[in-house]
C-alpha cells in the first residue's frame, strides 16, 4: 500500500507577542486508501494539521509530501482538486444544487455533461430531483451530503473531513458515516478524518492518530489503539478525562484507570 501523504517533522507556530505553538514536530503517514482518523481534544491542532494538507496554512517547519514529492512544488489549484476538503459546516454557494455540484468541473472548463448533478447526488443517497433547488432550501444533513457531493466532483485522490457530522443529528451522523465508508470502499478514496468524538474515531477508522497540545500522542492501527493503548494520554483521551490543554481534568489526581466519577465522557461531546 502506497504512502499518500508524509509529513515529515512537520510543525507550525504563529509569531506574536507570544509565540502560539500550534504543532510541534509530527510525523505522520496517511496510507493509500485508507481511512486515518486524527482525533484530540478541542484545540489540540486537528483543524490546523488538516489545512497544512491542501496549503490553507503553510507550515512554519518540516515538509509535507503528496506520492512522494514535495506539496509546495503543485500548482495550488491542481493540489485542491486533488485534495478536496469538507467543513464542519456545510458552505454552499447562494446557488442550486446543480450549480453548487457543476461549480467546480465548471471552473476548470472540464465538459458538463448532463446528469453530472443527478449522478453526485445519487453517489451521496440525495435525491437527484433536489438537482433544481436552491442549496440553501435544504437540510443542514442534506446540505452537508451536497459539499461532500461538490467536493467528489472535482473527482479528488484524498478527501479531507473536518468535523464533517458535529453539526448533525444521530441518523444524519450515521448515515455521512456510512456514506464515508461506502466512498472508501467502493471507489478506494483515501480519507482523512477529523474528530474530537473518539467514538466516531473507533467507528470509522483503519488508522487513528491522537493529537493533543499540537504533538502527536500515539499513532496505529484503530483498533489495536483502542484496545491497548501505550500511552498514559491516550489511556485518559479514551476514558475521557484529558483537558483540552492536554492535562489531566482537575480533580483527576493521577488517576489513570479512567475510574474516577467527575467525568462521563469527551468534554467537547456537544460543541
Ligand atoms: N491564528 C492563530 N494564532 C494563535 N493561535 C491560534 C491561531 N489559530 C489557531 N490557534 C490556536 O491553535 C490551537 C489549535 O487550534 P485548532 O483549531 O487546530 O484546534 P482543533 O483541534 O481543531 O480544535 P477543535 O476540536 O475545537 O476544532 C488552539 O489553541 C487555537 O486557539
Ligand atoms: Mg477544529
Amino acid at each position: 500500500m502506497g504512502k499518500k501523504f508524509e509529513l515529515l517533522g512537520v510543525s507550525k507556530w504563529k509569531d506574536g507577542p507570544k509565540r502560539a505553538e500550534l504543532l510541534r514536530d509530527i510525523n505522520f503517514t496517511v496510507d493509500e486508501g485508507l481511512i486515518s482518523t486524527i482525533m484530540g481534544p478541542s484545540g489540540a491542532g486537528k483543524s490546523t494539521l488538516l489545512t497544512l494538507l491542501n496549503r490553507l496554512e503553510e507550515p512554519s517547519a518540516g515538509q509535507i509530501l503528496l506520492d512522494g514529492a514535495p506539496i509546495t512544488q503543485l500548482e495550488v489549484v491542481n493540489l485542491r482538486r486533488r485534495v478536496g476538503m469538507v467543513f464542519q459546516t456545510p458552505a454552499l454557494f447562494p446557488m442550486t444544487v446543480e450549480q453548487n455540484i457543476c461549480y467546480g468541473p465548471n471552473l476548470r472548463q472540464r465538459r458538463e455533461y448532463p446528469g453530472l448533478a443527478a449522478r453526485y447526488l445519487e453517489m451521496v443517497g440525495l435525491d437527484p430531483e433536489l438537482a433544481g433547488r436552491d442549496a440553501g432550501n435544504l437540510s443542514v444533513g442534506q446540505q452537508q451530503r451536497v459539499s461532500i457531493a461538490r467536493t467528489l466532483a472535482n473527482e479528488p485522490e484524498v478527501l479531507l473531513l473536518d468535523e464533517p457530522t458535529s453539526a448533525l443529528d444521530p441518523t444524519a451522523t450515521s448515515q455521512i458515516e456510512e456514506l464515508i465508508r461506502a466512498l472508501n470502499q467502493k471507489i478506494g478514496l483515501t480519507i482523512v478524518w477529523v474528530t474530537h468524538d473518539m467514538q466516531q474515531a473507533a467507528r470509522v477508522g483503519d488508522r487513528t492518530m491522537l493529537l493533543a497540545s499540537g504533538e502527536k500522542v500515539e499513532e496505529g492501527e484503530t483498533k489495536a489503539i483502542f484496545a491497548s493503548p501505550q500511552n498514559e494520554v491516550t489511556r485518559l483521551f479514551i476514558a475521557g478525562r484529558l483537558n483540552g490543554n492536554g492535562s489531566k481534568l482537575n480533580g483527576d489526581k493521577g488517576r489513570s484507570d479512567g475510574a474516577g466519577s467527575e467525568s462521563t465522557g469527551p468534554e467537547e461531546e456537544h460543541k
